[in-house]
């Protein structure tokens, strides 16, 4: 897993769309999974959906107890 410590990244999310949220670090498209895990033989990313359309923050420092929303982690 890298060392960056970045914030929250506000995203719109689709109802019922499926979306993968980076879990290692490593992609270039946070917060979510651009397949760099791979190259890293890193972990791979969260699948996760929503059941109603809305805008949330993502958590981009890994750090987070409640992926994949930010929980103030990258603060300390
Ligand atoms: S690039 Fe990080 S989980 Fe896929």
């Amino acid at each position: 897993m890298s060392e960056k410590t970045s914030g929250p990244v506000e995203v719109s999310l689709e109802k019922d769309k499926n979306y993968a949220w980076c879990t290692c670090g490593y992609t270039e498209n946070e917060p979510f999974c651009d397949s760099s895990h791979r190259k890293h033989n890193a972990t791979p990313s969260l699948k996760f959906s929503v059941s109603e359309e809305k805008t949330a923050f993502l958590c981009s420092c890994k750090k987070t107890s409640n992926p994949p929303y930010c929980d103030g982690s990258h603060n300390g």
